[in-house]
């Protein structure tokens, strides 16, 4: 490679979250005559940035907020960001979703460049060093670095179905199953394997209904309700609090609703209160729920919550609360779950990790990472159906009114809760092996 491939890119500066190879790359480009450095206080004159962190052994949470927090540092720069992590090396801890980061950058911050690399596992030092040049020479689109050079991951649009329909009964472990969209889906899959027996999760308990109220899903009405109920006690009532009580009340009633659902299907439904985000309170629930029911053979994760807000202003908290439930929920599953009895495993993964989308760009590496676990467990679990489901917006869950009128106005139509449903057992039950990461719903543009 000549020297003049790479002037035009440089400066560079490598930050030195994974030493060995920052180190790899600063030697790699100063041998092709470039100037370059590991990244210090100061980038002016820098004009490419590689982004090391994502490469690092730091835990998966931290990991993501450092490069995150790093491109937030380097915007006022304009310099070209080109982030780096590993395609599914090492175990699952190793696995990143930055791409759903980059995605959501360039979307933040369209006149910036911004790119992530996957460099391939079993490749030395010197040989991955090799591979980030020249996909620098060549100002490489965002892409998996493979040993044959630039390969573009293609993400599978909903194919057919290929399996039979399974006759087995299942036990299935689905973490924010009780409510929302995952509440959809696991009532249709307890309508198609009524044998079988759903152990649904959340952090919120089943609050009793009050005696008298008629049975509502306005929060209005039952806020009106606890108020008038306040009063007749002679009490001033609190509005924080009576939001609070009438939030409680609802999210019970959803949960009720889903368990009975399941149960006149003809399955088995239980509701355990788990924080997903808690190790310890993962591995107790999967230690119960395999002494009472034997081994999970389904695992459906669709726990996940919202932090909306621009890159610019995400703080570790933030990340730290978006990647609790789905990200660490998951990492806590796959190490107290014995893995070699799964039959099917659905992931509720999200468009946003795979076109990015403005203010999501911390759901939207949690979401990229889901992809990620995905393809790892689909090499380990050959017998398996294993999905990461991309899902454009719902109609309903957390896509809330004024969600799903910013959808609107881009275009983007919503999933209703019956087709996603379908689709979802469908995919579940008897998709191909081979699909398995689903984009499902509209394009997004960016
Ligand atoms: N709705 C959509 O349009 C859409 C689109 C793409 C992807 N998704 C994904 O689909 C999944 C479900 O979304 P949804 O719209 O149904 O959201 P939702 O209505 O807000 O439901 C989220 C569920 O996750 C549970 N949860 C959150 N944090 C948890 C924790 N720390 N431990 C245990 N459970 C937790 C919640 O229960 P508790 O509050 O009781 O804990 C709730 O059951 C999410 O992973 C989301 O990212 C949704």
């Amino acid at each position: 490679m000549a020297a003049q491939d790479l002037s035009a890119w440089g400066p560079f500066a490598v930050s030195a979250g994974a030493l060995e190879i920052a180190t790899e790359l600063v030697q790699a480009l100063t041998g092709r005559g470039a100037q370059a450095d590991l990244l210090g206080d100061s980038v002016q004159g820098v004009q490419t940035v590689i982004v090391t962190e994502g490469l690092s052994h730091l835990p998966v949470t931290e990991r993501h907020w450092q490069v995150l927090d790093i491109c937030k540092r380097l915007y006022a720069s304009g310099a070209r960001i080109v982030i780096l992590e590993h395609a599914g090396a090492g175990g699952f801890a190793q696995l990143c979703g930055l791409k759903g980061l980059s995605r959501t950058l360039r979307q933040e911050w369209p006149d910036r460049s911004i790119v992530t690399w996957s460099l391939p596992a079993g490749v030395t030092l010197n040989a991955q060093a090799e591979l980030v040049l020249a996909a620098v020479a060549s100002n490489a689109p965002e892409a998996d670095l493979d040993a044959a050079g630039t390969s573009v991951m293609e993400i599978g649009a909903a194919p057919g179905l290929v399996q039979a329909a399974p006759t087995d009964a299942n036990v299935w472990f689905v973490p924010g199953g009780a409510r929302g969209v995952t509440a959809a889906c696991v009532s249709e899959l307890a309508r198609r394997q009524a044998g079988s027996t759903f152990i649904l999760a959340g952090r919120s308990g089943i609050t009793p209904w009050p005696e008298g109220l008629q049975p509502t899903s306005d929060v209005k009405l039952v806020r009106g309700a606890l108020i008038s109920a306040a009063k007749a006690r002679g009490e001033k009532p609190a509005l924080p609090s009576i939001d609070r009580q009438a939030r409680a009340l609802l999210t019970g009633q959803e949960i009720r609703h889903t368990l009975d659902v399941i149960a006149a299907a003809g399955a088995g439904a239980v509701y355990l209160q788990v924080d997903m985000s808690n190790r310890d309170s993962v591995l107790a629930a999967v230690q119960k729920i395999t002494a009472e029911c034997g081994p999970i053979t389904g695992l459906v994760h669709g726990a996940g919550v919202l932090a909306d807000g621009l890159a610019l202003k995400k703080t570790r908290e933030d990340v730290e609360y978006v990647f609790g439930p789905k990200v660490e929920g998951l990492a806590n599953l796959i190490a107290a779950i014995d893995l070699s009895q799964l039959r099917h495993v659905g992931l509720f993964s999200s468009a946003s990790a795979v076109f990015g989308n403005t203010g999501q760009s911390d759901y939207a590496m949690a979401n990229a990472w889901l992809g990620a676990v995905a393809r790892k467990l689909a090499t380990q679990l050959p017998a398996a159906i294993v999905k990461s489901f991309c899902w454009g917006p719902w109609d309903g869950g957390m896509v809330d009114a004024t969600l799903a009128g910013h959808f609107a106005t881009r275009g983007i139509s919503l999933i209703g809760l019956q087709d996603g449903a379908r689709i979802f057992a469908d995919q579940i039950l008897q998709g191909d092996r081979q699909e398995i990461e689903l984009l499902i719903g509209d394009e997004w543009a960016g």
